[in-house]
């Protein structure tokens, strides 16, 4: 059983204006339709995109390095229901839950598309929603008010839009009319719709202006986020030394349910930190038999991925470890190498610094070692 994901694309954007169609107008250096490619591809097993004939090439073109097959792409029809009924009808067999999402909402979240596919499994139906907060009023032909609507009743709805598959379908084929929404469709079946939180920021780009103010969400979600980390293990006769991922001559090692690596355990809490996704033992408890032994680099690997699923990847870091002994620089290039691969990013961003502390304290009467380090990290682009 699998969940694809159906993105419209077929319209014209014509309140947008333009010289090319909303969707592939460029926004943070790249065009429109690539965010919500790449959000859901992610997130389902796949997408199918409904775009306008003349659009395929541009389109192609577009998300030419995202991997899509060439059938992911289907021609739109006049409206969105029927670019959406056309997307419909080239799902594959083993798919039972649909992601219908507009291209014009390039700022949807991973967090947002998760809610989504979880509640929609669970319930059958998840459409986003957000409560009104401006008094609504109802007007006649001539635009005068004549109504105040209780806003209390009300919701202004986004997408992605989720329902099990056979329902969408049913929804699709029963029911006429226009439909600017998937959920109003289902509605109509008088079956319920479920809905989840939606997201302020997930705003869909209609008029000339929208562009400006996503570019300035998305500025303020490239702000660079820094995350702190302490560590300290004690000095054992019998355990190797293991730093920084590499294995340093010793006549002995850091004493810990893992290897101990205090320089890797601070990283991983300075990047969770960075991340607020709390700390290196809530997430590889030391209580924990699977983590008995474990290479602390293998947990570094695993803190990147846990990031990177939360949308962050790591920018840079620094490293500070305080030891008496032994000396460390010569292992400090190895150990720069080791931990850059593991946060995908050049050696040029890991700084690692080992100092003594001239005799005192803990590190200086070889009990143990230290390790402090700083990360800074930002929003996958
Ligand atoms: N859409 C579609 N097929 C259509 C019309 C619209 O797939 N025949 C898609 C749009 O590309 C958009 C989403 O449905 O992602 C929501 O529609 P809207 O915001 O109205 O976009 P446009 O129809 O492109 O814009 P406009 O109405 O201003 O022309
Ligand atoms: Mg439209």
């Amino acid at each position: 059983m699998s969940c694809w994901a159906i993105i419209a694309a077929a319209g014209s954007g014509s309140r947008m204006g333009g010289d090319r169609v909303k969707t592939l107008q460029e926004l943070g250096g790249r065009p429109v339709i690539c965010y919500s490619v790449e959000r859901l591809k992610r997130a389902c097993d796949g997408v199918i995109i409904a775009v306008r004939e003349q659009d395929i090439r541009a389109f192609q073109h577009a998300l030419a390095g995202y991997d899509l097959p060439e059938d992911a792409f289907v021609v739109g029809g006049s409206d969105r229901r029927s670019s959406v009924h056309r997307a419909l009808s080239r799902l594959p067999e083993d798919c039972d839950l649909v992601l219908v999402h507009d291209a014009a909402r390039p700022l949807v979240s991973r967090t947002l598309i998760d809610r989504v596919i979880d509640h929609a499994r669970r319930l059958g139906s998840a459409v986003p929603a957000e409560p009104i907060t401006d008094t609504v009023k109802r007007v006649d032909q001539q635009g005068r008010s004549i109504e105040t609507l209780q806003r209390t009743v009300l919701r202004t709805v986004q997408t992605p839009q989720g329902f099990h598959r056979t329902l969408l379908e049913s929804a699709y084929e029963e029911v006429e009319g226009p439909a600017s929404d998937d959920a109003s469709l289902v509605e109509q079946l008088d079956l319920p719709v479920h809905l989840v939180d939606g997201e302020p920021e997930n705003i869909k780009l209609t008029l000339p202006g929208d562009l400006e103010r996503a570019e300035e969400i998305l500025a303020a979600h490239r702000m660079p986020r820094v995350g702190l980390g302490y560590d300290a293990h004690r000095l054992e006769k019998g355990r190797p030394l293991i730093l920084g991922g590499v294995e340093i001559p010793f006549d002995r090692g850091l004493m810990g349910h893992s290897d101990a690596d205090v320089a890797v355990h601070a990283l991983i809490d300075a990047l969770l930190g960075a991340a607020c996704l709390g700390d290196i033992g809530q997430h590889f408890s030391d209580t924990d038999m699977a983590y008995a032994g474990a290479s602390s680099l293998d947990l570094l690997y695993r803190t990147v991925d846990l990031l990177s699923q939360h949308g962050f990847v790591p920018s840079n870091a620094d490293i500070s470890i305080a030891a008496q002994q032994p000396r460390l620089a010569p292992h400090i290039p190895a150990m720069r190498l080791r931990l850059a691969e593991a946060m995908k990013v050049s050696e040029g961003r890991v700084s690692i610094k080992a100092t003594t502390t001239e005799g005192m304290g803990f590190e200086g009467r070889g009990e143990g070692i230290s390790a402090r380090a700083v990360a800074l990290i930002h929003i996958r682009r």
